[in-house]
């Protein structure tokens, strides 16, 4: 350890406060925060500092930017719902681009999951459903399925690789739990974890702020964090080599993410993107998602708060919101346009500042909880790229076909919890096998009614849970239920069909 120079640089950055309780720590203790004050770069943290909260004003509210923003035109959009004479176009597109083992999918998992409040990764956890899947294991079985969809249609083998994003905390036990679980039926070697990097917590006047006496207070640097950690470990690089063409990009909380989605694939290919945004209509005014749309000319993300309440409100002629693209976090990314932003646009991206309360040391040494904000936390998002687009596409799906994601805690609150995930996946299998011509029947051998879709939180759907080895998206179950009758709880697997009741599971 050489601790005169770490001073040294601490002194000339600025920071010399870092090494204020030096002499009360132990020797362990000492190595500890040596080697982590080590690594870091001091000046470059306080260029990061200065540059994301210049005209940042820690007590005004955000400008807003109504007046420069124009709805996603009509020209850029897919949906779902209302191109439904291309889907299948654009689904045959998507898989044949699968099937030429072009399509990687890329999953964030590097977030903390503080409102969930479990002490492992978010993508273990196991929101009641009746097989007890967890996230994980869902979004591997969905890439599983896609890979034999694409291999039935177009008569090749192929692969869809999966890029894992962790940060400090979540690696070790996310690769734990796939080699227990031998990655759920993947190859090992096309399931490639990487680590996001991480960013300390500054106080208003940018001092890196310790949490202990031997530990600075560090947080992963934001689901934007992608395209320097891509940087880091030439994962561009790799991609390439395995003749990956194109990437979805999506977020480990969405129970009903579909991974590679080949109608989202084959929309934003055969419209010559480089860059796409998966969104969902947003129907309430005051909803707190963020937009996708066009500010200044150029398309990004606009804040619920960056806008004000009239322009949410706004309507276009056909009465939806004039700015009704909600951002889902699912994104379609080329390769050669990751490599220029990796290469070229990333490292200009300044950080977006976050006001926290972050635990801390006082002057005395002592472990403190702030009752209001006394730092920042410094994050760079997903999204922040959109701008560097030649061609942006949106494509908008159904809410209750693809987003319900994982936030809060029951306790916490009645919305995107366990339950209303479970809740969603459920109540969209229910609709699957009523699509595929089966029915429901209650204990006495009535049918019920086909009202599948939940209205409020406190709906309970009927329990139905298909297996993504047997489905991806709601295709090829008429051999299992059509013209039958099942009694609830039902499961679809790749054993069979099982009604747990009837059978006394
Ligand atoms: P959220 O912003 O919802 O954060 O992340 P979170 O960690 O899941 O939950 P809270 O806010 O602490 O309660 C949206 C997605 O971005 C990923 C998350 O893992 C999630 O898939 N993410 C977030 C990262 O990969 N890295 C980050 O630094 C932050």
């Amino acid at each position: 350890m050489n601790v005169d120079d770490l001073r040294l640089r601490l002194s000339q950055a600025g920071q010399e406060h870092l090494l204020q309780f030096w002499d009360e720590l132990d020797e362990a203790q000492q190595a500890e925060l040596y080697a982590e004050l080590h690594a870091m770069d001091f000046e470059e943290l306080n260029v990061f500092f200065r540059k994301a909260t210049e005209g940042f004003n820690l007590s005004s509210q955000q400008e807003k930017v109504d007046a420069r923003m124009e709805p996603v035109p009509r020209g850029v959009l897919g949906s779902a719902t209302r191109d439904q004479d291309q889907l299948q176009a654009w689904e045959s597109e998507g898989l044949f681009q699968i099937s030429q083992s072009k399509v990687a999918v890329l999953l964030l998992a590097g977030g903390q999951g503080t409102r969930l409040g479990v002490a492992y990764p978010k993508g273990m956890y196991d929101v009641g459903l009746p097989s007890h899947k967890t996230l994980f294991q869902i979004q591997a079985e969905r890439i599983l399925k896609l890979q034999q969809l694409a291999e039935e249609r177009c008569g090749r083998p192929c692969t869809i690789p999966w890029y894992i994003m962790t940060s400090g905390r979540t690696m070790e036990p996310t690769q734990e739990f796939f080699a227990r679980h031998a990655h759920f039926g993947l190859r090992r070697e096309n399931v490639i974890f990487f680590q996001q990097g991480m960013l300390p917590a500054m106080s208003f006047d940018g001092k890196i702020i310790l949490e202990d006496k031997n530990k600075v207070s560090m947080a992963p640097d934001g689901n934007g964090g992608l395209y320097r950690a891509l940087a880091a470990q030439r994962l561009v690089e790799d991609m390439e080599r395995r003749g990956v063409r194109s990437v979805h990009v999506y977020c480990v909380d969405n129970i009903l993410v579909k991974v590679a989605d080949p109608r989202f694939i084959g929309f934003c290919t055969q419209k010559g993107a480089d860059c796409g945004a998966k969104v969902v209509e947003k129907t309430n005014p005051t909803e707190p998602v963020g937009v996708v749309c066009r500010v200044d000319g150029v398309f990004q993300v606009v804040e619920y708060s960056e806008i004000s309440l009239a322009t949410a409100q706004r309507r276009g002629p056909d009465g939806r919101l004039l700015f009704s693209a909600g951002n889902i976090a699912n994104h379609f990314f080329t390769v050669p346009f990751l490599r220029d932003v990796v290469n070229v646009h990333e490292p200009q991206l300044r950080h977006h500042v976050a006001q926290k309360k972050v635990p801390c040391v006082d002057s005395q040494g002592r472990v403190v909880k702030p009752e209001k904000p006394n730092g920042i936390k410094m994050e760079k998002f997903v999204f922040d790229i959109f701008q560097f687009a030649k061609k942006f596409v949106v494509y908008e799906v159904l809410r209750e076909d693809e987003f319900s994601p994982l936030k809060n805690a029951d306790s916490q609150n009645g919305k995107d919890n366990p339950t209303t995930a479970r809740h969603a996946l459920m109540s969209l299998h229910h609709c699957w096998v009523l699509n595929a011509g089966g029915h429901f029947v209650d204990e006495n051998g009535s049918r019920l009614p086909a009202i599948p879709r939940l209205k409020d939180a406190n709906d309970v759907p009927i329990q139905c849970e298909i297996s993504p080895l047997v489905s991806y998206g709601g295709e090829g179950l008429e051999s299992h239920v059509a013209g039958r009758e099942f009694h609830a709880p039902l499961i679809i697997d790749e054993r069979g069909v099982h009604e747990l009741v009837k059978n006394g599971l």
